[in-house]
């Protein structure tokens, strides 16, 4: 073995050799020192997959996808090009694009019993959990998507899925508000017809400000993968089952609802409305030091930086008050930012702004209710949820996802009969 580890068992005094690959042991290895096995809630410090679509470095505040920086991408690329991207592992040709932004335009259309199932929900239903549901319902409409060992099929299902997915969470935000869906206009391009979707009217045609279509364009590529977060894991762990995409792609959707994970930009903003003016930032600052509560949008699990994405999101907030007009959020959130940045207690933590400290506020700007917030960063995270399911279900290596557990419970329990308790 050249890279290797010794461990000594002081419970047997054996020594063991562990064969080091890629700066990871693998863990059952370790079942041949005296049956150990590795404890860790959260997968804190757990490789469960080899992936080449998603690189980070936390410490340096590095994003690429399939190598290529994530600022370069949002300046320069579309969503779609993106989404291509992420699935194909190369950038598209211009025919390639040509035809992929075809196949994802034809099938933006829902089946009508899709949309009579929508309707169904109650007049106040979050559309987070309409989309949940509405996207593990397209896995009855399409029953062959079980058929997941087929790459044409799965091209099929994946190109259903990043296509009907605005088309849902465009109907869920309308059901909110009391309007009538409006049907996909295939002649407007993935953003533009999101924007009609959601926000046309009597007119004929609904017609977006630029701005805000590359804006929009800017969040979905923004927030189109991260490698092994807790919704890309959910979608992996369920796919592991060898279930349908779309029932994998709706667990991914259930764990991205939590605000934790996608639902930490609605609590910014309900964070900053509650702070209200800058002269509250010291005292609610005070609170979260004293574990009252947390300074939402702040801290990560992999960045140890500024999150690449807050930054490019920071600038992006610019252009689209540009448009819409300045939220005076704002102002409440980048002193807050400046005091946090400067405040101990979150420099030794290491807590900086992460994706969704500032990617509420456009939303606002662009006229979505919070509980919307977090159905757009679905939509920008479906690509990524397809692409780390097509490399699950084509890895040899992977099997049924089944962690371990250290039983803590009471054993061998004689049954009381009801009486008798
Ligand atoms: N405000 C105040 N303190 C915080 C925050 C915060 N936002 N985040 C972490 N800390 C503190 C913790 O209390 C802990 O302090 P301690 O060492 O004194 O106990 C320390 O920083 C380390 O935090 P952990 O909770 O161990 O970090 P973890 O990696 O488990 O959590 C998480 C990461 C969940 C993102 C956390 O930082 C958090 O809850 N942030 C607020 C929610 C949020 O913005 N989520 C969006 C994440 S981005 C995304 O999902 C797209």
């Amino acid at each position: 073995m050249t890279d290797s580890l010794t461990i000594r068992d002081n419970r047997t005094g054996e020594e063991h050799e562990i064969e080091i690959v890629d700066g990871t042991i693998r863990a059952a290895d370790l079942k041949k020192v005296g049956g150990l096995a590795t404890y860790d809630p959260g997968f804190v410090n757990t490789a469960s997959c080899r992936s080449a679509i998603t690189y980070i470095d936390g410490e340096q505040g590095i994003l690429e996808y399939r190598g290529y920086p994530i600022e370069q991408l949002a300046e320069q690329s579309s969503f779609l090009e993106v989404c291509y991207l992420l699935l194909n592992g190369e950038l598209p040709t211009s025919d390639q694009l040509a035809q992929w932004t075809h196949d994802v335009t034809h099938h933006t259309f829902l089946h009508e019993n899709i949309k009579s199932l929508m309707t169904g929900f109650r007049y106040d239903a979050h559309p987070m959990g309409m989309t949940m549901s509405s996207i593990s319902a397209l896995s009855t409409f399409y029953p062959h998507a079980s058929n997941i060992s087929d790459p044409e099929n799965r091209y099929l299902q994946i190109t259903r899925m990043i296509a009907k997915m605005p088309t849902i969470g465009a109907f869920a935000y309308r059901h909110s508000q009391g309007k009538p869906y409006i049907y996909p206009d295939n002649g407007l391009s993935y953003c533009a017809n999101f924007l009609s979707m959601l926000f046309k009217m009597s007119e004929r045609d609904y017609v977006a400000d630029e701005r805000l279509v590359k804006a929009l364009e800017v969040l979905f590529i923004l927030h189109a993968d991260h490698e092994q977060n807790c919704s890309a894991n959910a979608v992996r762990s369920v796919g592991s089952s060898q279930v349908d995409p779309y029932s994998a792609v709706a667990a991914g959707v259930g764990a991205l609802y939590g605000p934790l994970h996608g639902g930490a930009n609605e609590a910014v903003l309900k964070m900053l409305r509650r702070i209200g003016t800058t002269d509250n930032i010291p005292g609610f600052i005070e609170g979260v030091k004293e574990g009252k509560e947390k300074l939402m949008g702040f801290g990560h699990r992999v960045y140890k930086n500024y999150d690449p994405r807050a930054k490019i999101i920071k600038k992006a907030t610019e252009d689209v008050f540009e448009v819409t007009g300045v939220n005076p959020l704002l102002k409440i959130a980048q002193e807050l930012e400046k005091i946090a940045l400067e405040d101990e207690y979150f420099v030794s933590r290491k807590l900086y702004p992460n994706v969704d400290f500032y990617s509420g506020l456009i939303y606002e700007a662009l006229q979505f209710p919070p509980e919307m917030f977090t159905v757009l960063f679905a939509i920008g995270r479906t690509p990524g949820w397809l692409a780390q399911w097509q490399e699950l279900v084509t890895d040899k290596e992977q099997k049924i996802a089944r962690p371990k557990q250290i039983y803590t419970g009471e054993r061998q329990r004689e049954f009381v009969p009801i009486d008798q308790r």
